[in-house]
């Protein structure tokens, strides 16, 4: 009987025992659903993102699903920085025991903030910091994402990095702009420890009945399968820019995709959307399916695949 591949990979200083990572925002919004989705298998996990005040997000129906993948605009509900440092400190006892590294995720509406939000954050001790400066749905009173240009993106991460020294940082990119690779490298030249690409992609969904928008917010970010795509492109363009890892994220729900965002250039792979499709389990099985390939094709190593079709 073959061996069983090694699905371990290193993420800056940073051991996974598979490459697959909770995305921010999807079931990470308590300490308990943290753990649940760790004891289901997850390498890791990212809380939901939060800022630097309580946010209550917009109002309802804030996503829908429609036939090539999920359309939301939650609009970053969060409880504030102050209190998150507790729910993540309350997380990082849970998971522990279980090796499972917590990557805590931030945003704000300025660079000095940025810098603030990540200093307090820091306190709770997470394995990394994400920075989420490409949010699509939160333009009204935050002001474009600083994603979109690779000054202001180069900026917020020179203010994370002055604040946070010892806790390695990933920047989250957005997939709507014109060279994602030149912003990538401009983060990384900034100081980023990982880049994390990407988040969710601008649309809208109209009801022809109602005549309107399904969600309140009119667009929103769509993620699941119409994403994956967009994501795998992102990557390869990032990974051919920078040496830094790639969180790999968007319309991963199986093995074969998981493996397909590696093949483009990820260590790692952002799992979100693949809950609502496959359920509480999505991670064992989509870990169990990437065993069945590389076992199917006689590699013994995850990280043998990285950047192979690139
Ligand atoms: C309901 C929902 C909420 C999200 N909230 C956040 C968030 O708070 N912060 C963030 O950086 N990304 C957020 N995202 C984006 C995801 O982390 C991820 O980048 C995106 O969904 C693509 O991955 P997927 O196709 O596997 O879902 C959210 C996505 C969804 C579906």
């Amino acid at each position: 009987m073959a061996s069983e591949p090694d699905l371990r990979v290193q993420l800056a200083n940073l051991t996974l025992q598979n490459p697959l990572v909770l995305a921010s925002g999807v079931m990470g919004t308590s300490p308990g659903l943290l753990h649940r989705v760790a004891l289901s298998g997850a390498g890791a996990v990212t809380a939901k993102s939060c800022g630097p005040q309580p946010r209550a997000g917009h109002p309802n129906p804030v996503m829908v699903a429609w036939d090539h993948g999920l359309l939301n605009a939650i609009g970053l509900t969060n409880p504030g920085v102050n209190e998150e440092i507790d729910l993540l400190k309350e997380v990082k006892a849970l998971l522990q025991p279980l090796q499972v590294p917590l990557f805590a995720s931030i945003f704000a509406g300025t660079m000095d903030e940025f810098g603030q939000v990540a200093a307090l954050a820091a306190q709770a001790g997470p394995d990394l910091i994400e920075v989420n400066i490409s949010c699509p749905n939160v333009h009204d009173d935050l002001g474009m994402p600083f994603a979109a240009d690779h000054q202001s993106a180069a900026g917020v991460t020179r203010a994370v990095k002055r604040e946070v020294k010892d806790i390695p940082i990933a920047v989250k990119l957005a997939p709507n702009v014109p060279d994602v690779g030149r912003i990538a490298k401009a983060v990384v030249d900034a100081g980023a420890d990982a880049i994390t690409a990407i988040n969710t992609m601008p649309g809208m969904v109209i009801d022809v009945d109602a005549e309107r928008p399904v969600l309140h917010n009119r667009t929103g970010g769509i993620s699941g399968p119409a994403l994956k795509p967009i994501a795998i492109r992102c990557v390869a363009e990032i990974a051919q820019q920078v040496d830094v890892p790639i969180i790999g994220t968007g319309g991963v729900l199986t093995g074969r995709d998981a493996i397909e965002i590696l093949m483009a250039g990820a260590t790692a792979v952002g799992v979100g959307s693949a809950l609502w499709y496959r359920g509480p389990d999505a991670f064992r099985l989509i870990a169990a399916e990437m065993g069945d390939f590389l076992i199917q094709k006689g590699i013994g190593s995850v990280k043998d695949v990285v950047g192979k079709a690139i």
